[in-house]
């Protein structure tokens, strides 16, 4: 696995580097005549970077080339603003043209042990095989406070060792019920994408990039694509312990 960490001063900074690497990985697979199968995730980040693309690089690549998933979703109406899949509309589909059968959300409004199966079978409908597993061209992980991506949570690690394509979870202070797909398929992934911004991730960044002790109870430590690429890019405010600690 190859691992690059860049830093970049503004929050906006990291969200054009990616736009930039998606648009080229969009316009690699259309020479390939293949289609990106692209997983993103939830929460405020990612909203910027949704935004990033769709104002400054909906030119840039043929984005009806993309099948789009979502990495986790809450179980709630697709209409909700606590909807992962509300964000992505509102802040890219509005905004890019996107076939709808492009668009595989997570069906938060279904009942989810039924979703799970639902959803594992449609992405292995739409993505290649690799090792037994669905693999997706790009991955875009957010990382919370207490360590856990994706809607894997601090003692959900066994989500990384078990072999189903996706999982029903649940938030463990709100008790939110989620869907995630597995850190099996997320370290399947041929590129995965940490998108980190704030002071607030500055502990939980230097953990794990640094090591710490303990690091291994968070599960985005366990992110760890064995046959890709794992791209840590942050804000200078996220990677501030960790540079500190760098700088000895
Ligand atoms: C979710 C996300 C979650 C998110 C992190 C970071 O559904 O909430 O998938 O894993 O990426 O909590 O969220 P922020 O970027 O908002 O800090």
């Amino acid at each position: 696995m190859k691992m690059v960490i860049k830093v970049f001063e503004t929050p906006f900074e990291v969200a054009e580097a990616l736009a930039l690497e998606i648009v080229d990985t969009v316009n690699r697979c259309k020479r390939e005549k293949r289609i990106a199968a692209i997983a993103v995730s939830g929460g405020k980040t990612p909203l910027l970077f949704f935004t990033v693309l769709a104002d400054h690089f909906s030119g840039a690549a043929d984005w009806s080339n993309v099948h789009y998933f979502w990495v986790d979703e809450r179980m709630v109406p697709s209409v909700s603003p606590e909807s992962n899949y509300m964000i992505a509309d509102q802040h890219l589909f509005q905004k890019i043209s996107v076939p709808e059968e492009n668009i595989h959300r997570i069906m938060g409004e279904n009942d989810p042990s039924g979703e799970v199966i639902r959803y594992a079978s449609e992405i292995r409908k739409y993505t290649p095989e690799r090792n037994g597993y669905p693999l997706f061209d790009v991955v875009i992980l957010g990382l919370g406070e207490d360590g856990h991506t994706a809607s894997i949570f601090p003692g959900d690690e066994k989500l990384f060792r078990l072999r189903q394509v996706c999982y029903e979870t649940m938030h463990p202070q709100t008790g939110q019920k989620r869907i995630t797909i597995s850190g099996r398929v997320i370290n399947n992934a041929a590129a995965v994408y940490f998108l980190v911004a704030g002071k607030n991730k500055a502990t939980v960044v230097n953990t794990i990039l640094g090591e710490k002790p303990g690091r291994r109870l968070l599960p985005a430590s366990r992110v760890s694509p064995s046959a890709g690429s794992l791209y840590w890019f942050l804000d200078g405010e996220a990677a501030s312990e960790y540079r500190k600690n760098e700088a000895g």
